[in-house]
């Protein structure tokens, strides 16, 4: 609170925040508490307080219901020390079900209770819902403990949702306690990274659309935890029993404060006792080998597919940026974890999720290990769950008369899933996949189709109004896009201090931009919409639905945003030192070394190739410009705004659409065919270049007509050998020829009139890469020069704090820009043009 030193709070904002403190402990998941449906203590007429939740006798209950034929109870309550809810049972010796109301869609956990006493240790029984096979020819007795507790995550539609019992021949089913409740959004999303035998991973989807079963959850490097110590009344048991060579692990020290949960993750996924432990490698190990792997080695079921999330939270690296490790599964596949490539901070929790099958070994090896390129030469881990999916294969045919109602629940699911996998079909035709670790569920989605008809490029005041009348949290023009990237516009307030005017640090056609600093302490930038300003839905929209789903080291990340009324707010991460643009021209900052530019065009071309075929794919950004290159405060670059960009399916090579983008850095052979493809930002990027090359505007009107363009000037310079006369004279001791001839020709292949003959965005790094070689191998080297560290050893700037963005300083004639309605027909090239005009003239 010292941030606020209410020299100009009002005393009901006073109020409100102190209200606001006191009910919303974590930002994030405050929507969602745990439910108190349904809690059901089976074969009983006794309601039972158990960790805060009354399981309610199922005789009791009026919105549970069960096949009350043949079916008995049974009451051990003479075993005294048995927790009350195991001394009763519902004992069924044919096929039964419970039936559940389920009033919402969505993931829900479904945990079943079993006790293992001697007069029910004879049973044999299946059990089924929603058309998967839980458990079969499941017996307790088999249990090497007492109390047995089987929990599955379902994606249960709105309805009836019952739980068969079959039990086997003469034999007879039982259940001492049932547990349905739904999910946290976001819980699991439909798709992870799939790890095949050999190692190579591709995307998985239709998770959601699987039954998962948890086979083990661990709080690795910490204690058990019970319900009591879980948000989601969870188990949690600890690693050492599974460790492959005890000797080479050790328990991290306990992180005393909370983790510090960002978005998506928060302590619904995993409770603050797990990200506060750890195991990490033990040293000592090291003196007898100088190199190894911590092995944990798990029993699964035998070639089953098998759904696994690691838990990481930083808790053992002295700084950040520091550590760096391989995680490793079933030996063959690695992947480099980076704590700081997703999260910022430590002792920030994230986890990843993969799909993987296990061979017929019974067993699954999850390996951590150093990277000899890392600083620190550690890694840990803080929490794995491994779950089965229970296939399709596994639905069961149930027979005799319950057999058409189990039919109907068959087909009802198959059904659902094909729902599910057409909407994703329509997914696909945005084009966008998310990166893990960002959760993302189909019905994220299918909101867009209804604001189809509302592309405009003004904001859409009647159907906003509409929605707010309802007075809801549903009353947003942007429903469901990411619910978990949501910020309760009281906390925006707070951060910046009520838009504390002297927290802006810029203006332009979309609002205001603010710095702020939210209550975990990340600093942030508040861009907010002015009503009536350029910037409208459709492009609010476009930015949080692509950048909620993608991280890169070189791409700007999303915070979260608010919808709340008529408010449109979008949150950054904060990019201390600004644009790429106010190190070139036009501004006091000191310049920028040739070295550090190549390192900056370099990370930019990086983030722009990550757009176009990292995981999320197919994404073209529109708009590349050097204001839309921001730096962060070790001059790290990555592309901004998102609002233009446009996806499409992964096989197709273009897209017809509207012209849009920046003046001065149009593709012109979009401009005339409106073929959009991403050689489109490859052109603008090579504007980019020589705009870095030559430290002067896209467009600079005041110069003689040939000069106007810096695109056009560049290359009639480039054709004559001139070139050199038109480098910024600040760097032009400093630049090697041969770097510079690489550079020209790199951002002479990118200005290609016919979009074929422009290089691809990894060509553009790879070529960029190069020049900054043929730059450090013929220059001395400096220590703080170090191409393969990133430019954190540079020479320090005074610190700019300011966010441009697009829309952001609009001032200048190079910054017009291109908007126009997004409706179906397309503008002849002469349509454009006048608009052009227009927005020229203004
Ligand atoms: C169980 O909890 C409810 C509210 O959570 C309370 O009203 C009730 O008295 C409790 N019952 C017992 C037996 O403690
Ligand atoms: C089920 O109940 C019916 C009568 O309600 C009885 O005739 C039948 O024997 C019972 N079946 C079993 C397996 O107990
Ligand atoms: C339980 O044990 C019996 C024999 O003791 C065996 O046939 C059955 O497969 C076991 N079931 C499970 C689920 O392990
Ligand atoms: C489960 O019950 C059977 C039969 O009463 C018994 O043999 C077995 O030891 C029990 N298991 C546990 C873990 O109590
Ligand atoms: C239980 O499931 C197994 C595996 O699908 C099946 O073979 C068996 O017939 C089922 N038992 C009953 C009683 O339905
Ligand atoms: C790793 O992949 C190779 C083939 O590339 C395969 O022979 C081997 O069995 C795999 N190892 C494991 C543990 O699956
Ligand atoms: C149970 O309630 C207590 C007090 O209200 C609270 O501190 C605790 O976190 C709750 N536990 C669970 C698992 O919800
Ligand atoms: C878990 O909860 C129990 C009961 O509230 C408590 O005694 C125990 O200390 C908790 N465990 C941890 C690790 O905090
Ligand atoms: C590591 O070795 C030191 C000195 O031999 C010993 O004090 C310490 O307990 C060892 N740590 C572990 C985790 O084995
Ligand atoms: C698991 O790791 C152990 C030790 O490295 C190895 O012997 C075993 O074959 C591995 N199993 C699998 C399935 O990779
Ligand atoms: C660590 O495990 C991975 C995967 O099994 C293996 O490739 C690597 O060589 C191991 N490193 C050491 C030092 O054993
Ligand atoms: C729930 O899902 C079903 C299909 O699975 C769909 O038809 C229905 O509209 C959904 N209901 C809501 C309220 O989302």
């Amino acid at each position: 609170m010292e941030k606020f030193h209410g020299d100009k709070l009002h005393k009901p904002l006073i109020l409100l925040l102190i209200l606001v403190l006191f009910l919303s402990y974590q930002l994030p998941s405050s929507a969602y508490t745990l439910p108190d449906k349904y809690f059901i203590n089976c074969g009983s007429n006794i309601n039972i307080n158990v960790t805060n939740r009354t399981f309610v006798g199922d005789l009791n209950s009026d919105s549970v219901s069960f096949t009350k034929q043949n079916s008995s109870v049974t009451d051990n309550r003479k075993a005294s020390e048995t927790p009350s809810i195991y001394q009763t049972a519902r004992i069924f010796r044919q096929q039964s079900s419970y039936e559940f109301e389920i009033t919402t869609n969505g993931t829900y956990l479904v945990r079943l209770h079993f006790f293992n006493s001697t007069d029910l240790s004879a049973a044999v029984f299946n059990v089924s819902a929603s058309g998967f096979l839980l458990l079969h020819n499941f017996r307790v007795q088999n249990s090497s403990s007492s109390i047995l507790k089987k929990e599955f995550i379902l994606s249960i539609p709105i309805g009836k949702f019952l739980i068969y019992f079959v039990p086997r021949g003469s034999s007879f089913a039982f259940v001492n306690a049932i547990e349905v409740f739904p999910a946290p959004p976001d819980f699991i999303s439909d798709e992870a990274a799939q790890i095949s035998q050999t190692g190579n991973s591709n995307a998985y989807k239709g998770i959601l659309s699987r039954a998962l079963q948890t086979i083990h959850r661990i709080n690795v490097g910490g204690p058990t935890l019970t319900p009591e110590n879980d948000t989601l009344l969870r188990t949690w048991l600890p690693d050492d029993s599974y460790l492959y060579h005890p000797d080479t692990a050790r328990n991290s020290q306990v992180y005393s404060g909370r983790p510090n949960y960002l978005d998506p993750v928060n302590e619904f996924i995993a409770p603050d006792l797990v990200y506060k432990t750890a195991k990490e490698l033990n040293e000592n190990a090291s003196r007898l080998t100088n190199n190894f792997n911590i092995t944990w080695s798990y029993d699964v079921t035998r070639n089953a597919r098998h759904f696994i999330r690691v838990h990481f939270c930083d808790i053992v690296s002295p700084a950040q940026n520091t550590l760096r490790f391989f995680l490793y599964i079933n030996g063959n596949f690695s992947k480099e974890i980076n704590p700081y490539e997703t999260v910022a901070q430590l002792a920030t929790p994230f986890f990843i999720d993969f799909v993987v099958d296990s061979d017929d070994s019974g067993f699954m090896n999850i390996s951590i290990g150093p990277d000899s390129g890392s600083t620190e030469q550690t890694a840990f881990l803080n929490g794995v769950e491994i779950m089965e999916m229970m296939g399709e294969s596994n639905v069961v045919p149930l027979s005799n008369k319950s057999n058409q109602k189990s039919v109907f629940v068959i087909v009802g699911s198959v059904l659902g899933g094909l729902v599910l996998v057409c909407i994703f079909g329509g997914l696909l035709f945005i084009g966008l996949r998310r990166r893990k670790p960002k959760p993302v569920q189909s019905s994220d989605w299918s909101p867009l189709t209804a604001y189809k008809g509302s592309t405009h490029s003004n904001r859409k005041m009647p159907q906003l109004s509409k929605l707010s009348t309802e007075g809801t949290n549903n009353a947003s023009p942007v429903p469901n896009l990411n619910l978990g990237l949501k910020i309760p516009f009281i906390e925006i307030q707070l951060a910046t201090n009520n838009f504390d005017k002297k927290l802006q640090i810029g203006k332009g056609g979309f609002g205001n931009v603010y710095r702020g600093t939210l209550r975990n302490g990340m600093k942030v930038a508040v861009k907010r919409s002015e009503p009536g300003s350029g910037q409208g839905l459709p492009e609010f929209q476009t930015e949080i639905m692509v950048l909620s789903k993608i991280r890169h080291r070189h791409l700007v990340s999303l915070i979260g945003y608010c919808d709340e009324g008529f408010e449109m707010i979008l949150v950054y991460e904060f990019m201390e030192k600004g644009t790429l643009r106010d190190h070139l021209y036009n501004s006091k900052q000191p310049c920028l070394s040739w070295n550090q530019r190549l390192e900056i065009c370099n990370g930019a071309a990086r983030g722009l190739h990550y757009l176009h075929k990292g995981a999320s794919g197919g994404i073209i950004h529109r708009d590349v410009k050097s204001t839309n290159i921001l730096l962060d405060e070790n001059l790290v670059a990555k592309v901004a705004d998102f609002g233009l960009s446009r996806s499409g399916p992964p096989d197709q090579t273009h897209v017809s659409t509207v012209v849009k983008g920046t003046f001065g850095y149009l593709d012109p052979e979009y401009f005339r065919t409106q073929q959009l493809t991403e050689k489109s930002d490859v052109y603008s990027f090579g504007v980019v270049l020589l705009e870095v090359l030559c430290a002067r505007p896209a467009i600079n009107p005041t110069l003689p007509r040939e000069q106007v363009n810096l695109a056009e000037w560049g290359m009639v310079c480039k054709k004559k050998g001139l070139l050199e006369q038109i480098v910024d004279p600040s760097i032009k001791v400093q630049i090697n020829p041969n770097s510079l001839r690489k550079f020209a020709e790199v951002a002479e292949k990118c200005l290609q009139e016919d979009a074929a003959d422009r290089p691809t965005m990894a060509d553009v790094a790879w070529d960029l890469e190069y020049a900054l070689q043929l730059q450090q191998t013929a220059v001395v080297r400096e220590p703080h020069e170090d191409s393969t560290s990133n430019a954190s050893g540079m020479l320090s700037f005074p610190v700019l704090q300011r966010f441009p963005s697009t829309s952001a300083e609009f001032e200048r004639d190079d910054m017009l820009t291109v908007r126009e309605d997004d409706s179906d027909s397309v503008p002849s090239a002469s349509e454009v043009f006048s608009q052009l005009k227009i927005n020229n003239a203004r």
